[in-house]
């Protein structure tokens, strides 16, 4: 069982990709083979909107996304960690996830998707400087959309208000607790997709 883990801060050893990386540890510690991949140190173009992908399911755009198709596809299940910037997630992460239109279009126009019974499950991690209700509102929902266009059910996320200094989260030991619960949780299916 493979878990991919989508580290979508540019900076590293930040608050993300600590609490990822706590999560790729438990879910490690449950059998799973993990992968984290870095999408800042990727080059992934924005999607141009030429809908190449609507005739074929192919992204016309040939950059380091067509490794990342692979490993979404792979995955049995899937983490996307990105803090907040401007009530969404990062440039570098919503790059990523327009360029799954390709994967939307084969599940829902193309429906080339084939027979695949797995039940592949997608968690959300976050982490924001302020306090508002509404912090985590529209990332939540972009990161639902995109788990539904790579055909993963949206099973929990982690989402942490009041982070800002990079490396702030390691006086949070409870948050890193959860983290790796989630992770592990993921894997052993204990956590029901929502
Ligand atoms: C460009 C930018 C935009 C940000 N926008 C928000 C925001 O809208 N709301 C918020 O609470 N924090 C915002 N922040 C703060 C980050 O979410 C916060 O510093 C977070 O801990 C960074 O996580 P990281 O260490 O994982 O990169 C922003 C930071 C940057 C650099």
């Amino acid at each position: 069982m493979k878990v991919l883990g989508i580290m979508g801060s540019p900076r590293r050893q930040s608050n993300t990709e600590i609490l990822l990386d706590k999560a790729l540890e438990g879910a490690g510690q449950a059998g799973a083979e993990v992968e984290k991949v870095l999408v800042s140190k990727l080059k992934i173009s924005p999607c141009v909107e030429d809908y190449g992908c609507l005739k074929t399911g192919e992204c016309s755009i040939v950059d380091d996304m067509q490794l990342v198709y692979e490993k979404l596809l792979e995955a049995d299940h899937v983490i996307l960690a990105s803090p907040i910037f401007f009530y969404g997630i990062t440039a570098q992460a919503k790059a990523l996830v327009d360029r799954c239109q390709a994967l939307w279009v084969r599940r829902y126009v193309l429906k080339t998707r084939g027979e695949d019974k797995r039940v592949r499950r997608g968690i959300f991690i976050s982490v924001g400087a302020t306090r508002g209700e509404k912090l985590f509102d529209g990332a939540v929902l972009t990161v639902k959309y995109f788990f539904d266009a790579i055909g993963v059910k949206y099973a929990g996320d982690l989402l942490l208000r009041g982070i800002d200094d990079k490396g702030q989260i390691e006086e949070n030991p409870a948050a890193l607790q959860d983290a790796f619960r989630l992770g592990r949780e993921l894997v052993s299916g204990t956590r029901d997709p929502q």
